[in-house]
This record gives C-alpha cells, sequence and structure tokens, in this order.
C-alpha cells in the first residue's frame, strides 16, 4: 500500500459520488427522454444551470486559470434548443451561484464540466425525441476538440493548481454546492406550475 495523496480530481469525484447517484436517479424518474413535455422540463434546468455560471465561465481571473473557459459554457447551446422546441426562456431562479471565491468556482466548474460525461450518455437517447447536436439537444453534443478530451485538459489544471488548505475545502463545497444547486433547479422545473411546456 502506498500513502500518496490521491489527486485533487479524484478527491473531487469521491465526494461527488453520492450527489451524482441522487442525481442521476432524479433525472431518470422524470424520464426525460420518453416525452418532448418532460425533456423541456429538463432542458430549462439545464438552461438555467449554464445561465447562472455564465458568470464563472466568463470571469478574466477563471480564465487566466483556464483560457478556453467562454468556449466551454452551454448556456447559449441551450437556449438555442429551447428555441428550436418552441419553449419559453425562463426567468432566473433566485438561489444560484453569488460571488464564490476562487477555489469555490473552481468546484462549481469541475460540476458543470463533468455533466458533459454525462451527456455523451443522454443524447444517444435524445435521438428517440428526434433530437440531435444541431436541434434540441445542442447542449449535449460533442464539444469542440472531444469530450474526453476537453475534459482531461479541464482536470490537468485543477490538479496542477497550487491550493492552500483552505481553498481545497472552498472547491470541494464548491462541487457539492453545485450538485445541490442542480437538484433545486430540477425540482423546481417539474413542479406542477412550471411553464415549460413546448408551444
Ligand atoms: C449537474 C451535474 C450533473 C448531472 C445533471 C449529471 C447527470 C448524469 C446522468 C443523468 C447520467 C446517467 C446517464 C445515463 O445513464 O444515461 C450521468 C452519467 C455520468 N456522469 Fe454525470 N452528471 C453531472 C455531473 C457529473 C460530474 C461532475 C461527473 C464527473 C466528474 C460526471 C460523470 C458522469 C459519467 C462518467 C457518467 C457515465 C457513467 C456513470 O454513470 O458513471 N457527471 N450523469
Amino acid at each position: 500500500m502506498t500513502t500518496e495523496a490521491i489527486r485533487r480530481s479524484q478527491r473531487l469525484n469521491q465526494i461527488t459520488h453520492a450527489p451524482h447517484e441522487q442525481l442521476d436517479k432524479a433525472v431518470k424518474a422524470h424520464a426525460p427522454f420518453e416525452t418532448l413535455a418532460s425533456y423541456c422540463r429538463f432542458l430549462t434546468a439545464q438552461y438555467l444551470f449554464q445561465a447562472e455560471l455564465k458568470t464563472l465561465y466568463t470571469q478574466p481571473l477563471l480564465i487566466e486559470l483556464m483560457t478556453d473557459l467562454p468556449e466551454r459554457c452551454r448556456a447559449e447551446q441551450a437556449k438555442a434548443d429551447l428555441q428550436d422546441l418552441k419553449a419559453s426562456i425562463p426567468d432566473p431562479v433566485t438561489g444560484g451561484v453569488d460571488a464564490p471565491s476562487l477555489a469555490e468556482a473552481l468546484g462549481w466548474l469541475f460540476v458543470s464540466e463533468g455533466s458533459k460525461l454525462g451527456a455523451a450518455f443522454l443524447i444517444k437517447r435524445a435521438v428517440a425525441l428526434n433530437l440531435s447536436d444541431t436541434f434540441g439537444a445542442r447542449h449535449l453534443g460533442e464539444p469542440a476538440g472531444g469530450r474526453a478530451e476537453g475534459w482531461k485538459r479541464f482536470v490537468r489544471i485543477i490538479d496542477d493548481l497550487p491550493l492552500t488548505p483552505e481553498q481545497e475545502h472552498e472547491i470541494d463545497r464548491g462541487a457539492v454546492a453545485a450538485f445541490e444547486r442542480f437538484n433545486a433547479l430540477l425540482q423546481h422545473v417539474y413542479a406542477p406550475t412550471a411553464e415549460t411546456e413546448p408551444a
């Protein structure tokens, strides 16, 4: 047995394993690929999450660490997806990420970027609804430069950053908070009053 420390990204994977399982179950419970109405709600949650994170994807200090950060944001793709399906663009929902520290922001971005891995599975299901990376499911499409490559580059940057012990806690907190937020948005869009039906 070696006592070598695990990489930061591995620790993030470990601490978000249970929230990810739970979210995966919650998404599947709503069967977003069974009907277009359910898909529109799921897409609305994705749009809201990405729209909230736009402030992080465009933050100069974070772009200094990751030069391609703005292109990684999927808010515009999710918006175009909503427009493809003639679904309304939702107003912001209170409780989104608010002025996180740099390390906390990286935790949120870790979750958003990681969700592109699951998207590889989801886009295959979206085909049944006649959706694709050019219509209605753009936000689940393969990122420019490749899904696996983009993730590897992101993880390498996260792993190589010098962080203080306090910042290590902050990045963990950010990742956990991001899962909580997606959950809250999922509940919001599937609440009976949510106006997310296609026109
Ligand atoms: C908002 C955040 C996230 C959401 C909504 C999400 C959603 C999902 C869903 C629904 C699946 C199941 C796909 C299927 O079986 O058809 C999935 C799978 C997957 N997700 Fe996520 N995910 C998120 C974040 C992450 C993160 C942070 C990572 C990695 C660090 C990740 C990695 C994966 C991988 C590798 C799979 C495929 C195989 C597996 O279940 O392990 N996801 N995700």
